[in-house]
């Protein structure tokens, strides 16, 4: 078929498809430990569903403004004024199909071709993708586990160029939990600020934080930078929403409206009842996402421990998100039945096929010494997981 130059340019998101293989494994009764899984295990609140059924009932169930209701952008402003200590108005705020669409959105209103994004490997598989189906250029600079994933200014410096257009960050990050310290996001805004480039910050995990830790956003650290930043949200990790498709983007309002434009061509607006739904997450009761994050920190400290216990794997503790990215280097170039582990594909391969476990190799986030693992399932899943995993592993030699 006459597939576009620009398709052929990308790849399908790795992390859906062995998500889709482990499902379908499980489906055919092949007792599969699913850790690729990238969505909360608890259901959507009841005060939400039962909003959007309402909605529903009520008749709410037309097309809907382009950038958003009002009752949701009024949700959202409340969001960052109450959480986050920014202010923002309604014409700076659009919605779109889940972050992943408010991300493509942006990308596709500030990028002409040949523009640079600079992208922190680890990274969130999609940036790559979106970034060059928007024409830019993603130019990584990798962190690594030994520096606890730790941005620094001169690495940054070094691949500014003429071309450099925009920075994204991501904290707490998907695939390594860490979250930016205060000193990295200012090396951020200076940079941000010296070249005049813009930051997207992709917060998706904001309220998945561990240790009464504090999220800190980009703007809490310098609101001169406001006009130049875009924050990217959404529904559904915290209220575990993924399949209503919400997500939210904040920015000047030349780009929100940049963006609309591109909505109003394409997706014309987010389901009506999702917003509503939506309008209820942002602005009702929180209580469920204290107990959800609780539960996710307990399933934390038990992965971190018994992973830790496994000679040969290192780990870092994450401080957000549902995700562990352990060191599996040691177990590279080692065999099993004659059979070489080439690299971190091979050996999440032979997990998949010998303990029936899946997880991600972290060649996807542009770090293959890794794998990830999400915690986003049960200790008694999880304890057998690392079992399974520690068997398997031990048998490399
Ligand atoms: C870092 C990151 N950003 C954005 C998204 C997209 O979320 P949404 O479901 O709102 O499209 C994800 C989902 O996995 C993610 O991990």
């Amino acid at each position: 078929m006459n597939i576009s130059e620009r398709v052929k340019s990308i790849k399908e998101s790795p992390t859906l498809a062995i998500n889709s293989k482990a499902k379908e494994l499980k489906q055919r009764g092949i007792d599969i430990i699913n850790f690729c899984i990238g969505e909360p295990d608890f259901d959507t609140p009841k005060n939400i569903k039962d909003y959007a059924i309402s909605s529903i009932k009520n008749g709410f169930t037309k097309y809907c403004p382009v950038t958003g209701t009002s009752e949701i952008k009024k949700a959202i402003i409340n969001k960052f004024k109450k959480d986050n200590s920014i202010l923002y108005k309604e014409n700076e705020i659009i919605i779109s199909n889940g972050a992943k669409h408010s991300i493509y959105n942006i990308f596709q209103s500030i990028i002409n071709v040949g523009d640079e994004v600079i992208v922190f490997a680890p990274y969130w598989v999609s940036y790559i993708d979106i970034i060059v189906l928007s024409g830019g250029i993603p130019v990584i600079i990798e962190t690594t586990d030994k520096n606890n994933f730790k941005i620094n200014n001169d690495d940054i410096e070094k691949k500014i160029t003429k071309n450099t257009k925009a920075i994204i960050i991501n904290s707490p990050s998907n695939p390594t939990g860490m979250t930016y310290s205060t000193e990295e996001l200012k090396i951020i805004v200076k940079i941000c600020k010296k070249y005049n480039i813009f930051v997207i910050s992709d917060d998706i995990y904001e309220r998945i934080i561990y240790d009464n830790n504090k999220f800190i956003s980009i703007l809490n650290i310098d609101q001169n930078i406001k006009d130049k930043t875009l924050i990217v949200n959404g529904v559904s990790k915290t209220y575990s929403m993924t399949g209503w498709r919400l997500g939210y983007t904040a920015g000047h309002r030349d780009i929100i409206a940049a963006m609309a434009k591109i909505q109003s061509q394409s997706t014309t607006c987010v389901s009506s009842i999702s917003i509503k739904a939506s309008s209820e997450a942002l602005s009702g009761t929180q209580e469920y996402v204290k107990h959800m994050v609780q539960e996710f920190e307990k399933r934390r400290n038990y992965i971190f421990k018994e992973l830790s216990k496994i000679s040969g794997i290192s780990c870092k503790k994450p401080n957000g998100s549902f995700y562990v990215f352990p060191n599996i280097v040691n177990f590279i170039n080692k065999s099993f039945n004659g059979n070489k582990i080439k690299n971190d594909i091979d050996l999440s391969n032979y997990l998949l096929d010998t303990a029936n476990i899946a997880v991600i190799p972290g060649s996807a986030f542009g770090a293959n010494k890794h794998i990830r693992l999400s915690f986003a399932t049960s200790i008694p899943i999880i304890s057998e997981g690392i079992k399974r995993l520690k068997s398997a592993l031990m048998l490399l030699k």
